[in-house]
C-alpha cells in the first residue's frame, strides 16, 4: 500500500477531509502518515499507520519516504515545503489545496465530475500536481456541470454571496460574535421596542469599540461585504480573478471564456451561493438545458423556478453540510434566447475545497 503524508489535517478543510476519508473507508487502502507544523511528537489520529506519533511537516528526509502527499496546510507550507522536495529528487504526488500552484503549467485542477478528462491528461503527461481549485469555481462548474463541459457558453457572470468559511475558522466565530454583540443590544425585547429606536441601537454598535471585528474588520452580521481577497489588475479582487483564469484552467479551454464576477461576502456559515447571467452560444430549449444540468453528474439536484421549491431548497440553510450541490432558477432572460439565468449553491468546505481531494487520492492509489 502507498505511504501518505497528511498536512493540516487539523485546520477545517482538514478536518473535513478527515470526515470524508472516514465516512468513504479510504484509509483502508492507504498507510497513513500524519504530520504537524506545530506539535511533532504529539499523538496521531487512530488512522496512523506508524508509531500514532505525529511527523515534523518540515521534515524533507521523512517527507520525501511519502508516495503522496496530501496538504490543506495553506499556501505559506506549499511555498516553504514544495520546493524543497522536488529540490531533494522527491517524484511523489503532491495534492494540494492551496492556491500557490494552481497558475503552474506543472499541476493539474482537479474536480473530477468536471474535467475527468484534463485529469488523464495531466497523468498521461506523467504531471504529479494535483491542486484542488478555487471553491467558488468549482461550485460554480459543479452546478451548470454539462453547460460547461460541453463548451454551450459564450461567457457568463458569477455574482457571488460566500460564505464565512471561505474566509477560515475565526472568521465563521467572528460572525457569530457580532450576531451575539448586536443581538445582545435588544436584550430587553424586540417585540417590546419601536423598530426604528433598535435599529439606531444597531448601527450604534457597529461603532463600538467592542464590536468583535478583528478578522473581518467590518460588520458582516447585518450587513455583506462586496470585496473578497486582494486587490488585483482592472479593478478585480484577487478572488474574481480566480473566476476566469481557473475555469478555463479545470475546462482546458485554448478559447479562453470570459467570466466576470462581484465577489460578496455574505453572513452565511458555510455555503457558498451564485447568480449566474449566462450567455450561450446558441439557443437551446429550457427544457434540454434543464436535462442537461440535471443529468451532469450525479452530485447535482435541479430545483423546478417555483417560489416554494427555491425557498425551501435553494438555501445555505438546506444546503450546507450535504455534498449535493443545488442549482435552481433556470429560466431564460428578458435579453434574449441565448440568455440563460441561474442560482447554485454548493456546501464550501465539501466540493468547495476537500471533496475533489479525496478523489483524486483516492484515484491515485489504484
Ligand atoms: N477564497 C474563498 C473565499 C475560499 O474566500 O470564500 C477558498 O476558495
Amino acid at each position: 500500500m502507498m505511504d501518505v503524508g497528511l498536512v493540516g489535517w487539523r485546520g477545517m478543510v482538514g478536518t473535513v477531509l478527515l470526515q470524508r476519508m472516514r465516512e468513504e473507508d479510504d484509509f483502508k487502502h492507504l498507510n497513513a502518515h500524519f504530520y504537524s507544523t506545530s506539535n511533532p511528537g504529539g499523538e496521531a489520529p487512530k488512522e496512523d499507520s506508524d508509531k500514532g506519533i505525529l511527523k515534523d511537516a518540515f521534515d524533507i528526509k521523512t517527507l520525501s519516504k511519502m508516495d503522496m502527499i496530501l496538504t490543506c496546510q495553506g499556501g505559506d507550507y506549499t511555498q516553504k515545503v514544495y520546493p524543497e522536495l522536488r529540490k531533494a529528487g522527491w517524484k511523489g504526488n503532491w495534492i494540494d489545496a492551496a492556491s500557490t500552484l494552481r497558475g503552474e503549467d506543472s499541476s493539474v485542477l482537479v474536480l473530477d465530475p468536471i474535467n475527468s478528462n484534463q485529469i488523464e491528461k495531466g497523468l498521461s503527461e506523467g504531471k504529479k500536481d494535483f491542486v484542488g481549485a478555487n471553491c467558488t469555481v468549482s461550485l460554480m462548474l459543479m452546478g451548470l456541470g454539462d453547460l460547461f463541459k460541453k463548451d454551450l457558453i459564450e461567457w457568463t457572470t458569477a455574482m457571488t454571496y460566500q460564505a464565512a468559511s471561505g474566509a477560515g475558522v475565526s472568521h465563521m466565530k467572528e460572525l457569530l460574535k457580532q450576531m451575539n454583540f448586536l443581538s445582545g443590544k435588544v436584550h430587553d425585547g424586540i417585540d417590546k421596542r419601536n423598530i426604528f429606536d433598535i435599529d439606531q441601537l444597531i448601527n450604534q454598535a457597529f461603532l463600538e469599540k467592542d464590536f468583535p471585528q478583528e478578522f473581518f474588520g467590518h460588520p458582516l452580521a447585518a450587513n455583506l461585504l462586496p470585496w473578497i481577497d486582494t486587490e488585483v489588475e482592472k479593478g478585480q479582487s484577487r478572488e474574481e480573478a480566480k473566476a476566469y483564469l481557473e475555469t478555463n484552467k479545470i475546462l482546458g479551454f485554448k478559447n479562453k471564456i470570459p467570466v466576470d464576477s462581484t465577489c460578496v461576502r455574505v453572513g452565511a456559515l458555510r455555503c457558498h451561493s451564485q447568480a449566474l447571467t449566462i450567455k450561450l452560444k446558441k439557443n437551446i430549449p429550457i427544457d434540454e438545458i434543464e436535462d442537461m444540468i440535471k443529468n451532469s453528474h450525479e452530485w447535482i439536484t435541479l430545483v423546478p423556478n417555483k417560489k416554494e421549491e427555491t425557498l425551501k431548497e435553494l438555501t445555505p440553510v438546506n444546503v450546507s453540510g450535504k455534498l449535493q450541490i443545488y442549482t435552481g432558477r433556470v429560466r431564460k432572460m428578458l435579453m434574449g434566447d441565448e440568455y440563460l439565468n441561474a442560482f447554485t449553491l454548493g456546501d464550501q468546505l465539501l466540493w468547495g475545497a476537500a471533496e475533489p481531494l479525496r478523489r483524486i487520492l483516492r484515484k491515485l492509489l489504484f
